[in-house]
């Protein structure tokens, strides 16, 4: 039997339908490039380049020498809980118990685990795209539908009620909105959001959810402030509101999210969703978290740094407009750039190779992805393309997101290279005859 048989009947079927977040898969590639003497400007990085607030990490500290290391509430500790619910009246107005609030190891597992526990199979998942990849990944591997809502670029990366209502069937059972966005910053108005609240109203039976991912709910640009879904009338009995830590706090290693449902009977089931996965998250990051929302000077820090990542968007965006073949729009939040590459494909001839590639390769890249490695290999700027962000649908759309979170002059120096390679013909033709095969 060939290896690839045996690997076949190894595994179970449905491990085959399961996708991944590319963000973890560049790694490697940089990795190897930097053992090779290379210096890669890294622009693929979702997170924040601060430490976390030093209150944040002694309190970490201190819970660790009282000893405060053992199991916990599986549901998250009861103090995060109600720090969590009311931080929800305070920000959003809303009456949360904490017993509908539970905390998970970071802002991603609800997103899974929501497919798993609202979802059967055949039940479609409407999820934006281009967005987190972990929207796309998972239906298929619990044999739900994946239903992309293409957000454009003319609508500063929105969509309007009248494309999200033609996408709802009788099948849909969770929509997944994600506001800021990532992968492209895009902020929907109080009105976008009464005119998606009122297309749900009236096409969605009762029990159909809404999963709000506001994880970059504090990083807002040009002194808006975020709105949720969840506050518009008749909303917040459908909607799960989910953040967490490791943006606002640049706490991604500490692996504490949260997700507030609509009832004490959803929390409970997904509480038994983290006993029979985890038991529990551990208690001291829970307390490092809870001063993160408590702390008197948490607010400070936090406009601080969205002082500094709306500076960095501002020269970011300027300079990669005057790129001959790249249009950028601004961001409105989050900490991410997503430019329009279709011109440098024009002008370097990416189509054109695309066409020409095996079957193989082909279906294993894109345009923009030919160039993010390109630019990867040859200019050493580590890069994230339009796929990594959902496939479905995609053709035709070619976007690069750079991250905004590094020094200003680390980003100039990725701007300044990636205007190189934009004109780099005889670069990209040696990259298409003697790379692309094996980085691919
Ligand atoms: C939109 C969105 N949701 C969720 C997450 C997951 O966050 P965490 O690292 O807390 O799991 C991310 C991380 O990049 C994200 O961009």
């Amino acid at each position: 039997m060939s290896a690839a048989a045996l690997r076949a009947k190894l595994f179970a079927d449905r491990v085959y339908e399961l996708g991944t977040e590319n963000a973890f898969k560049i790694g490697p590639h940089i990795a190897l490039l930097e053992s090779q003497g290379h210096k890669v400007v890294r622009l693929n990085i979702g997170e924040p380049d601060f430490d976390i607030p030093s209150f944040v990490r002694d309190e970490v500290k201190r819970q660790l020498d009282l000893g405060n290391t053992h199991y916990c509430d599986p549901k998250g500790i009861l103090t995060l809980r109600k720090a969590i619910a009311n931080q929800m009246k305070e920000m959003r107005g809303l009456d949360v118990s904490p017993e509908q609030v539970v905390v998970f190891p970071g802002g991603k597992p609800s997103i899974g685990f929501s497919q798993e526990v609202y979802c059967n199979p055949g039940d479609e998942i409407i999820y934006p795209s281009p967005g987190f990849p972990i929207y796309e990944s998972f239906p298929r591997y619990l044999g739900a539908v994946p239903v992309p809502l293409h957000v454009s670029e003319d609508s500063n990366f929105t969509f309007t009620a009248e494309h999200l209502r033609d996408l709802i069937t009788d099948r849909t059972r969770l929509i997944i909105l994600n506001f800021p966005s990532n992968p492209t910053g895009g902020v929907a108005t109080l009105e976008q959001l009464t005119s998606f609240a009122e297309v749900i109203k009236r096409k969605c039976a009762r029990d159909v959810r809404v999963y709000s991912d506001e994880i970059y709910e504090n990083i807002v640009f040009d002194g808006q402030e975020h709105v949720s879904i969840a506050t518009i009338p008749g909303m917040q009995e459908r909607t799960i509101i989910s953040s967490g830590f490791s943006k606002t706090f640049a706490f991604t290693g500490g692996r504490v999210g949260y997700a507030v449902f609509p009832t004490e009977d959803e929390a409970n089931i997904f509480k038994n969703v983290n006993i029979n996965y985890f038991s529990c998250i551990p208690p001291f990051v829970q307390e490092g978290a809870r001063v993160a929302i408590e702390h008197p000077d948490s607010k400070k820090v936090v406009a601080h740094m969205v002082k500094t990542f709306q500076h960095r968007r501002d020269v970011i965006v300027k300079k990669l407009n005057v790129i001959d073949g790249i249009r950028c729009k601004t961001p409105g939040g989050a900490f991410y750039l997503f430019p329009n590459i279709s011109g440098v494909c024009q002008n370097l001839g990416v189509f054109a190779a695309f066409d020409n590639l095996s079957t193989d390769l082909k279906a294993r890249t894109s345009p923009s992805g030919l160039f993010q490695m390109f630019l990867l290999y040859h200019h050493y700027v580590a890069t994230l393309d339009r796929n990594s962000f959902g496939k479905i649908g995609s053709e035709g759309q070619h976007f690069l997101r750079l991250s905004s979170a590094s020094e200003l002059e680390v980003l100039e120096e990725g701007v300044r290279r990636l205007e190189i390679a934009s004109r780099d013909r005889a670069g990209f033709e040696k990259f298409i005859k003697s790379t692309v095969m094996h980085v691919c």
